[in-house]
């Protein structure tokens, strides 16, 4: 009996991959868009599937289990992946009963109208400094597989999507390696769960943040994946690559292979590229970041498949990101900047998520920031803060460094007009003019924004950052 079954299975496998390959593979290929909820001013979710819908997404992400959202979802044929948050990984991990709880809430009620795909269990794990939550990765990942089981979701995929940072070598691609503190207690414990569960391998990769660390020998082009630009053949495997993000991607494949998984199939969690940042951050404009989404989505949805030079047949899956410029996000202005769509839904460039278009009629405005700013920089405070929260900053501004805000005391060469946007901006170019060296930023959690134009009067003099 038991023989009769594996052999059936043995011939049946065969034929179902027949049958069902090209489809699925056509599916598969096609982008999602990451969408991120951090601003106080996006539309509500009908409103924001509508758009998914216009700029022809085949799949979602959200970064958690919104049920406005995941309501909105329901009977659109969007494939959903939803997120565990990272705060309740470690008490998951330990208690199956919590792992069934989730379940019951946040997947049950919507399924199969919904048609949620992938749990991802936590963001970045890897990347956060507690090492706690490291080790309950993936324990919980089985536990949340578990309770899907149980409730015979037998079609959503459990993951968890890493930073790049989870490798500790990567150039040339053939020594991508795992970094050496998480490779036997998290990595390969996480490449037996997908290889088990034949899940994905999910990345968040960047080619902006590598090319940012290195524009001197890193040519845009090549970031940007645009054809002709240079190539680079790595010495040790001997395959020739013609664009950044296919050696970030190799990297990876290479250092699964160093570890004994080399068939584990990748998903890309998240790549896009900033449509806008501060004035000391490069090439963080519109017309690079259309430049390669629309680069991205042809090689995603390209006929043959183009994978990597060393996959080239397997299919990536992906997600650009994000749908929506967050202005909740935390960091430098980039991170505010990586939206297809501005906040009231009109689109920042052309794009079409299918990759049918290739041709847009709309000029791209000229970069004007591709090498870096020089020159001076000061650091106002953004009009129309709130006051309270704004006193705040300036207080603690004023509280570093040495004579930061002597100027604007009364009677100081600064100190009118006696406002506190004015005040406030003063200390925040103070501050940053002596601390930017240190590490320290204009961005005041929101309240500051760098200007070229020296805002000095008279006597008053405003500090100011020299790049
Ligand atoms: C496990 O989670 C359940 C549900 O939240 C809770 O009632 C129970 O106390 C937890 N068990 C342990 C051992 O923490
Ligand atoms: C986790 O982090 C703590 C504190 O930083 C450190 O002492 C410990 O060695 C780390 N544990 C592992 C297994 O890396
Ligand atoms: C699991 O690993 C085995 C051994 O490396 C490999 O043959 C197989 O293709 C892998 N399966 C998946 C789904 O990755
Ligand atoms: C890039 O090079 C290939 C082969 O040399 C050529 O066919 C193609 O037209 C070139 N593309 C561009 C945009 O220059
Ligand atoms: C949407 O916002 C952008 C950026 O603020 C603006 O340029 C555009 O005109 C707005 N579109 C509409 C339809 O209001
Ligand atoms: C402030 O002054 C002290 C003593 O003169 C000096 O040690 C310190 O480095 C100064 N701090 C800054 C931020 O300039």
């Amino acid at each position: 009996m038991k023989q009769t079954t594996k052999m059936a299975s043995v011939f049946l496998i065969p034929l179902f991959c027949l049958l069902f390959s090209p489809s699925s593979a056509e599916i598969a290929a096609k982008p999602g868009v990451n969408y991120g909820q951090l601003g106080n001013n996006l539309p509500p979710p009908y409103r924001s599937v509508e758009l998914i819908k216009s700029l022809k997404a085949a799949r979602v992400k959200i970064y958690d289990t919104n049920p406005k959202i995941l309501q909105a979802l329901k009977h659109t044929g969007i494939q959903v992946s939803v997120m565990v948050r990272n705060e309740i990984i470690t008490a998951i991990a330990s208690n199956q009963t919590l792992a069934d709880e989730w379940v019951t809430s946040n997947v049950v009620p919507f399924y199969p109208q919904t048609m949620i795909r992938y749990v991802l269990v936590g963001n970045e794990i890897l990347s956060l400094p507690d090492n706690v939550t490291w080790f309950n990765l993936v324990p919980a990942m089985r536990r949340i597989r578990k309770s899907l089981k149980l409730f015979k979701l037998n079609k959503i995929k459990v993951g968890t999507p890493l930073a790049i940072d989870c490798l500790e070598a990567s150039f040339p691609p053939s020594s991508g390696k795992f970094r050496s503190t998480v490779t036997d207690s998290v990595i390969t414990p996480l490449l037996q769960f997908i290889n088990r569960t034949k899940s994905f391998f999910f990345i968040d990769v960047y080619t902006y943040f590598a090319w940012v660390s290195d524009p001197v020998n890193i040519k845009l082009g090549y970031a940007l994946l645009e054809p002709n630009v240079s190539s680079y053949t790595d010495p040790v495997s001997g395959l020739t690559y013609t664009n950044l993000l296919d050696q970030m991607l190799d990297a990876l494949y290479f250092a699964m292979k160093r570890v004994g998984y080399p068939d584990t199939r990748l998903f890309i969690a998240e790549t896009g590229w900033p449509n806008g940042g501060d004035v000391d951050q490069i090439g963080a404009n519109i017309y690079n970041a259309a430049v390669y989404n629309r680069n991205v989505i042809k090689k995603f949805t390209e006929k043959p498949l183009r994978g990597t030079p060393l996959k080239p047949r397997v299919v990536l899956p992906s997600f650009i990101f994000a749908l929506y410029n967050e202005n909740q996000k935390t960091g430098p202005g980039t991170e505010r900047h990586f939206g297809l769509l501005y906040p009231n839904g009109s689109n920042i460039y052309e794009i079409d998520l299918s990759g049918k278009t290739s041709e847009f009629t709309k000029k791209l405005p000229v970069p004007t920031n591709n090498e870096p700013y020089k020159g001076k920089i000061w650091c106002m405070a953004e009009r129309g803060a709130n006051a309270m929260v704004l006193g705040g900053a300036l207080s603690y501004a004023c509280g570093q460094g040495n004579g930061t805000c002597d100027p604007i005391q009364p009677g100081g060469k600064c100190f009118k007009p006696d406002s506190l946007r004015w005040h406030a901006s003063y200390a925040f170019s103070s501050y940053w003019a002596q601390f930017r060296k240190s590490g320290g930023s204009c961005y005041f959690n929101g309240l500051g924004v760098q200007t070229t134009e020296d805002p000095s009067f008279g006597s008053c003099k405003f500090p100011s950052v020299t790049l």
